[in-house]
């Protein structure tokens, strides 16, 4: 929190996205028993997963665990994981009429009173030890999923819905900047200290259109949410745009690992903190290769105030715990 507030600090907090996941046999264990949406809807089991990567390492973060397909799904847009990997939604917006089909977004957070059990007990559980961090999808990234029908190479189907009805595009975005709205709101009330909203696919569409297409709806909930709490926002492939991202309301920009974190720092204003931005790659590596490659980072932002460490992306399944370990303990005792 103190890093959120550009605060100087002996040295950086660390937390990794998908901290909980994977590449953990103890929640590959958990898996074996119940299903990926199981868990997430079970306060206990959920509360469970997001504590397991906190006993294993020294994070300063926990995050809770969950996934950005909720809101579709409490929407009335179910999502399952696919045998061979990826995502399949249970149907799939094709026109106006599935944009009409979607449930009320005053309705989501009754749907997501789970995830709010979840918090509160994560809340007690931490004790204020270590900043507990909410989070949910941007209304750009969510729409891909939604309107793909999953995951994508191409975007076709949302750039075309984005630049040949503007109408429905815009009224699909307008209900999850709602939803996601009183989803965060939720959340806060519930307990979280931070909320970081991922614009995983910020990258896909045209430059000259970001604002229209991701950062305007992220702009509307951040001004939604109560004066000056802070937010977090991680976006990908968008480095010709963190100064506009930056002056979205936000506190926090987290940044992929193709921007240089130094010039990031010096092109932010100095009241916005950075997240990141280690190839998460590099954890499949070996603990020599991640202690190298972190304390460059490291030593890189010595001197500058703001920097929460953190990958450029997602752990991938693939990481050695090993790794994980070495990371944790090059930015713990760095000084
Ligand atoms: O960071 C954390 O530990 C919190 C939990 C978290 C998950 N998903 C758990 C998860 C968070 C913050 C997310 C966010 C999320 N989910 C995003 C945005 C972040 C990003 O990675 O860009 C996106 C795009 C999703 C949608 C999603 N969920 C994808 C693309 C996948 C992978 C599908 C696959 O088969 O590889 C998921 C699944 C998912 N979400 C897993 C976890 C732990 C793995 C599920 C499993 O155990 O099989």
């Amino acid at each position: 929190m103190a890093a959120l507030a550009c605060q100087p600090l002996e040295r950086p907090p660390v937390w990794v996205m998908r901290q909980a996941g994977r590449y953990l046999p103890e929640y590959r264990a958990l898996k074996a028993k119940h299903s990926f949406v199981e868990m997430v809807r079970t306060p206990e089991l959920a509360m469970e997963v997001t504590l397991q990567p906190l006993r294993r390492f020294a994070f300063d973060a926990a995050i809770l665990f969950s996934d950005i397909l909720v809101i579709p799904e409490a929407l009335g847009q179910g999502y399952r994981f696919k045998e061979e990997g990826g995502i399949a939604m249970e149907w799939r917006i094709d026109d106006r009429a599935g944009i009409d089909r979607l449930g009320k977004p005053d309705e989501v957070p009754g749907k997501l009173a789970y995830v709010q059990d979840t918090l509160t007990m994560l809340k007690t559980e931490l004790g204020g030890k270590k900043a507990l961090l909410g989070f949910g999808g941007s209304p750009w990234t969510l729409a891909t999923y939604m309107v793909e029908g999953g995951g994508s190479d191409d975007f076709e189907r949302i750039k075309a819905l984005f630049y040949t009805d503007r109408k429905s595009f815009d009224a699909l975005l307008s209900a999850l900047s709602s939803s996601l709205l009183a989803y965060f709101r939720m959340q806060i009330a519930a307990g979280a200290d931070a909320i970081q909203i991922f614009d995983s696919w910020g990258g896909v569409i045209a430059g000259p259109d970001y604002e229209a297409a991701s950062l305007q709806w992220i702009r509307q909930i951040v001004a939604g949410l109560p004066a000056d709490f802070p937010v977090i926002l991680y976006a990908r492939g968008t480095a010709p745009h963190v100064l506009d991202q930056s002056f979205s309301g936000i506190r926090a920009l987290s940044v992929d690992w193709t921007n240089d974190l130094t010039v990031v720092r010096r092109t932010l204003p100095a009241n916005i903190a950075v997240q990141g931005n280690l190839d998460p790659v590099l954890l499949n590596t070996t603990p020599e290769i991640v202690r190298r490659e972190a304390g460059r980072l490291l030593e890189s932002m010595r001197g500058t105030s703001g920097h929460i460490f953190n990958l450029g992306h997602g752990i991938l399944p693939q990481a050695r715990i090993d790794c994980v370990a070495s990371l944790v303990e090059t930015v713990t005792e760095w000084r």
